[in-house]
């Protein structure tokens, strides 16, 4: 089913399915995430390749990071809800695969947000984050190095952060945002304003402004905008291209203009920009002819000068999005409906049983299938290959054109998928073991 232009919404809190992820990138002004973009690391994760991640904003400013062998970070969260699933596990891989490219991680557990908008006691969210979240983590690969876990209500720099950005921030761009009503309790409509402290605190550290990438599902979005205007906010100067294709730096406020004027000039003196015009009555500063590279680099220079000069300076954070799985009975994989995925703690009995109760893309007999192919695209089961259990890719495109052509069968292929899956969780279970003792070290005391 596609969906009409009236029903594609984004909500961080409700239970829409994304089956037109093309669609949703252009409705939004996502860019596309492809080869050009991954291409910067050097060994891809699968989930890249595989266009799982599909969408980003301004990852540009990774990719100069990246290729300058400049510093940045990696900044996302989770809500603490339930146990981890397979779908959980993607964002994990991807965040373990930016730590070995050399990323550092700061990673919220999101327990302000669970007790906000679940109504979790606070007791109940630090178990689940702990056994859950960072237990699993750790297993899947993180590394305490350069690795921070932390609890939102312990960190007072990003609940006083979340006071301040609620200065700026008014009912109606939240009610238009998130779709709150007068329902809605304060708490919850706090949330986003925590998310965006969570995100933009990093950059608060002796590392100052950065590239700060935020890997989420392409459901975060509404909070990822807003976060991007709140930093914007926090700047001294907004960059904008005039008509013959000059860069403008505008001074924003009306006070400490010709301050403002001479910071940017020095600044993009430095830079080695030498063709700079000034116009103080229009709170201007030209430079000739920077393109797209220019005004990041630009950017991030002005931003270091402003935190230089006592202003915050927050960059626009970086954004990928990755799709969601389908669950194993075709709907929406969900913690709370068990039948429609695998935890990682779950037993190899159990996962058996679930992944051969699960909807295919197959046909109605085995001869119809040898005769016409099935269909993996719509099939849970090639899903779980195509995520998670099919390491190399030629793997892949064997089970999909085995499948395709018919030359596959649905008992076969469940039967290899749940060969590998017993022992993805057997494995799980003993990384788990050895990787216990380090929870306590990489979660934050504040
Ligand atoms: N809202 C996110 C979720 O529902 C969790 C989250 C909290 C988060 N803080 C964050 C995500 C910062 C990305 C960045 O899972
Ligand atoms: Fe799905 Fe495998 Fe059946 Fe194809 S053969 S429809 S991939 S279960």
């Amino acid at each position: 089913m596609v969906a009409s232009a009236e029903d594609v919404k984004i909500d961080p809190w409700g239970s829409s399915q994304f089956q037109d992820y093309a669609r949703l990138r252009d409705e939004f002004g996502i860019a596309e995430f492809g080869p050009v973009e991954w291409g910067v690391f050097a060994s891809p994760h699968r989930l890249f390749r595989r266009g799982v991640v599909f969408g980003h904003r301004d990852f540009e400013r990774v990719m100069d990071a990246v290729k300058a062998k400049d510093p940045w970070s990696v900044m996302t969260g989770f809500m603490p809800s339930g146990d981890l699933h397979l779908g959980h596990k993607m964002l994990f891989d991807q965040v373990v695969a930016h730590q070995a490219e050399g990323a550092d991680l700061h990673l919220a557990l999101a327990d302000f947000e669970a007790i906000a908008a679940r109504g979790f006691t606070p007791a109940k969210a630090e178990r689940i984050a702990l056994d859950q979240y960072v237990h699993n983590a750790l297993a899947l690969g993180l590394k305490p190095d350069n690795a921070e876990f932390y609890f939102q209500t312990r960190r007072h720099k990003v609940t006083s952060l979340a006071h301040r950005f609620a200065q700026r921030v008014n009912w109606s761009t939240l009610s238009a945002l998130y779709g709150f009503s007068g329902e809605t309790s304060l708490a919850h409509a706090m949330a986003p304003l925590v998310q965006a402290a969570d995100i933009l605190h990093p950059q608060l550290d002796g590392k100052g402004p950065r590239p700060v990438l935020v890997p989420v599902g392409v459901d975060q979005d509404p909070h990822v905008r807003l976060t991007r205007d709140i930093a914007q906010d926090s700047r001294l100067f907004s960059l904008q291209e005039t008509k013959e294709g000059d860069l403008g730096a505008f001074v924003k406020s009306d006070d400490g203009v010709k301050e403002a004027l001479d910071l940017a000039e020095r600044t993009l003196r430095d830079q080695g920009y030498g063709e700079l015009r000034r116009n103080d009555a229009y709170k201007a500063l030209y430079v000739r002819r920077a393109g797209k590279a220019d005004q990041r680099r630009i950017d991030l220079a002005l931003a270091k000068a402003e935190r230089a000069s006592g202003q915050p300076g927050l960059l626009r954070p970086a954004a990928t999005f990755h799709r969601f799985m389908t669950g194993l009975q075709g709907g929406k994989m969900s913690s709370s409906k068990p039948e429609t995925s695998v935890y990682l703690t779950e037993s190899p009995e159990s996962a058996t049983k679930k992944v051969k109760a699960s909807v295919t893309g197959g046909r109605a007999t085995a001869e119809e299938q040898r005769r016409i192919g099935a269909e993996p695209d719509k099939c849970p089961v090639y899903e779980m290959y195509l995520y998670h259990l099919a390491k190399d890719d030629a793997h892949l495109q064997e089970v999909y054109d085995t499948c395709r052509t018919g030359k596959r069968l649905c008992g076969g292929c469940k039967g290899e998928a749940v060969g590998l899956l017993v022992g993805f969780l057997q494995e799980h279970k003993e990384k788990r073991d050895q990787v216990a003792h380090l929870v306590p070290q990489i979660v934050a005391k504040d």
